[in-house]
């Protein structure tokens, strides 16, 4: 009986010691966390990256954070930024304005190698919705650190509070949200190997928006020139969407306006436009957040457009024509690639020839609206939105190979589930589905060419580098029955290519070259001249075009001239459950 109290005793010293063992502290530069753990797993969460970019750092760059005394907890995820859209079914349970922390998910095999390749993950949502703390843990355990990657997911602002836009920079930087990631990235530059990670390792990782950002903050020739901030790139199911200055400028004033911030005119004649937008800045500031979202939501609400995506424009990025940024010398190796579906289920008109670089965007628009019409393109039933997808996806890798740079193409075919974010549940166990045979070994496949992208810049499998001259991509599909597997092959969605890069390339080329014999001057800009001159294809709009399409009465049912332009918002999606059919246009 006593030996037995003995061991009974020495049984619970030992349980002690070993969940002393496992409840991980990690010291970082800052202070240090306290993890939680399951099993061999590590998970720090609400580390701040930055200060709270509260009071007079709201709508300003992020700071680096402060330090900390004794060890701060990092067991629970903190709240998810600021958002409340009405676009997302799955609004976020925890919002707060003071959001700028990054979970981060390792292991005790990372924590003493040190040397795990590291994902940072950006969420979807355009910056308007959805959140870094919105994942399933186990599931992101099972996929990135069970095969020795280590996850990053980092949070944003969003909405208004990173879409305060004016033209003079020093009142408020354009671009918030890209320096949260970017503050994001130094934090994981020179704290990462504190949770078991390399940071010459490190991967970017988007879907959908969140693969836009990847890929603009891979093209951009303003950031990560030396590589040290990151080193590959994973950019999945989305497409190139930079909104026009002017745009974002006029949806800031309404906003000021709908807030009574704007100067009052008796004063305002007085004031140049710099002092009066930051009137509205410090006016903005004094506000309660809390009252910032209800104005967002009411606008939201009565139809205008939400406080979303980014401005190509300085400094974090060249403000030169589309294939003038998609070339850059970087050696980012990146893996791209889309569904077969993407958004084939909920159709909407997205101008295409603006994200594509076209001198003439609008003719090439009304071309193709034609050819729909009269039958002249076969588009294999998908909707603009994934021909919009498919167009980037294929420059995207065509472009670094160009370069030099070993770049990575794949279609995901099997058709069951082949929508957008359908795939991403096989990476971050979001949008769950029952998977039948073949989509367990799907998933399989999925986990193994990530991680394996992540961890040695090649996704392996039989997953070869994209042939520029015959297309090739990694075709991901599995039968069980048939025996088929993923393979290597070529002409990735050709009908759809040849059409968008070939034929219409050359209408447009043939546009501009009888544009220049009879002199038709591409006349009245939408934009304030400048010393530098702006040549981004959307500023080639002439007033004259607008108006004629108007008088050709809204063609196509879309009001070409509401000032929207329809700014599509099928990258926007990360969130839970977004049914089809839900996903509304401004
Ligand atoms: C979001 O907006 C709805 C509708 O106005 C409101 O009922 C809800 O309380 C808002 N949520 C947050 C977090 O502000
Ligand atoms: C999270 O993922 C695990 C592993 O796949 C699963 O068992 C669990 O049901 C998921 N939880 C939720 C809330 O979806
Ligand atoms: C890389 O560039 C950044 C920004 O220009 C600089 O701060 C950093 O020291 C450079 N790193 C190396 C390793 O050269
Ligand atoms: C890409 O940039 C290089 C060097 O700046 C230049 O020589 C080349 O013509 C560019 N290619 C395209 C397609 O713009
Ligand atoms: C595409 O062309 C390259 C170079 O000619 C070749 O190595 C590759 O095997 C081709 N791809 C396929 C799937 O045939
Ligand atoms: C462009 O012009 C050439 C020469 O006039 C003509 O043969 C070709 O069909 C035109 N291409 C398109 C797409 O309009």
């Amino acid at each position: 009986m006593k030996d037995f109290r003995v061991l009974f005793f020495r049984f619970i010293l030992l349980f002690c010691f070993l969940l002393y063992c496992n409840s991980e502290i990690v010291s970082t530069s800052y202070g240090d966390l306290d993890g939680d753990h399951i099993g061999e797993f590590h998970l720090f969460k609400k580390i701040p990256f930055a200060r709270p970019p509260l009071g007079k750092l709201r709508f300003q760059k992020p700071e680096e954070p402060e330090k900390w005394d004794g060890v701060r907890n990092a067991k629970e995820y903190g709240p998810a930024c600021l958002s409340n859209s009405t676009v997302t079914t799955s609004p976020q349970k925890w919002v707060d304005e003071d959001c700028l922390h990054v979970n981060i998910f390792t292991s005790s095999k990372c924590l003493k190698s040190k040397d795990c390749a590291v994902v940072t993950y950006f969420h979807g949502g355009g910056l308007h919705y959805d959140s870094a703390v919105m994942f399933n843990d186990t599931y992101l355990l099972g996929t990135f650190v069970n095969q020795d990657v280590i996850l990053v997911i980092p949070a944003f602002r969003l909405g208004i509070f990173s879409h305060f836009v004016v033209e003079d920079q020093s009142v408020a930087p354009n671009n918030l949200a890209i320096y949260d990631i970017l503050r994001a990235l130094e934090f994981v530059k020179s704290e990462i190997h504190n949770f078991g990670g390399h940071n010459k390792k490190v991967t970017i990782m988007g879907h959908s928006y969140g693969g836009a950002l990847a890929s603009i903050l891979t093209f951009s020739n303003r950031i990560n020139n030396n590589l040290s901030l990151f080193q590959r790139a994973i950019s999945m199911s989305s497409g190139h969407d930079f909104d026009p200055l002017e745009f974002q400028i006029q949806k800031t004033r309404r906003f000021a306006k709908r807030a009574k911030c704007v100067v009052p005119e008796e004063i305002g004649k007085k004031l140049t436009s710099s002092q009066k937008d930051l009137y509205s800045m410090k006016c903005l500031q004094n506000k309660d957040s809390m009252e910032l979202l209800r104005i967002q939501r009411e606008l939201e609400e009565e139809g205008y457009p939400t406080y979303a995506f980014t401005v190509q424009r300085e400094p974090l990025f060249q403000e030169v024509p589309y294939h003038q940024f998609m070339n850059t010398s970087k050696h980012i190796p990146i893996l791209t690639g889309c569904t077969r579906y993407e958004m084939d289920h909920s159709p909407s008109d997205k101008p295409i020839g603006e994200s594509v670089g076209y001198d003439n965007p609008i003719e090439v628009d009304m071309k193709y609206r034609k050819d729909l019409k009269e039958g002249n393109y076969d588009f294999g039933n998908h909707a603009d939105e994934t021909q919009a997808i498919m167009v980037q996806v294929k420059i995207r890798a065509e472009r670094m190979i160009r370069n030099g740079v070993p770049s990575y193409l794949y279609e995901y075919t099997y058709p069951k589930h082949a929508k957008h974010t359908d795939d991403l549940f096989y990476l971050m166990g979001v949008h769950r589905f029952d998977k039948d045979e073949n989509e367990e070994k799907l998933a399989r496949v999925y986990e193994k060419i990530f991680m394996n992208f992540a961890k040695y810049g090649e996704p392996r499998e039989g997953f070869e580098v994209a042939n520029i001259e015959n297309t090739s991509y990694y075709d991901v599909y599995w039968n069980e029955e048939t025996g088929e597997r993923p393979q290597m092959k070529n002409g990735f969605e050709e009908k759809i290519l040849n059409y968008w890069l070939k034929h219409m390339v050359e209408y447009d080329r043939n546009l501009t070259a009888s544009r220049k014999k009879e002199s038709v001057k591409p006349a009245m800009r939408f934009y304030k001249e400048s010393s530098k001159q702006h040549q981004l294809p959307y500023m080639f709009i002439s007033l004259m075009l607008v108006s004629s399409i108007f008088m050709a009465g809204c063609l196509f049912g879309r009001c070409c001239c509401n000032g929207s332009r329809n700014r599509n918002l099928y990258i926007r999606i990360d969130g839970n459950d977004v049914p089809a059919g839900t996903l509304k246009s401004f």
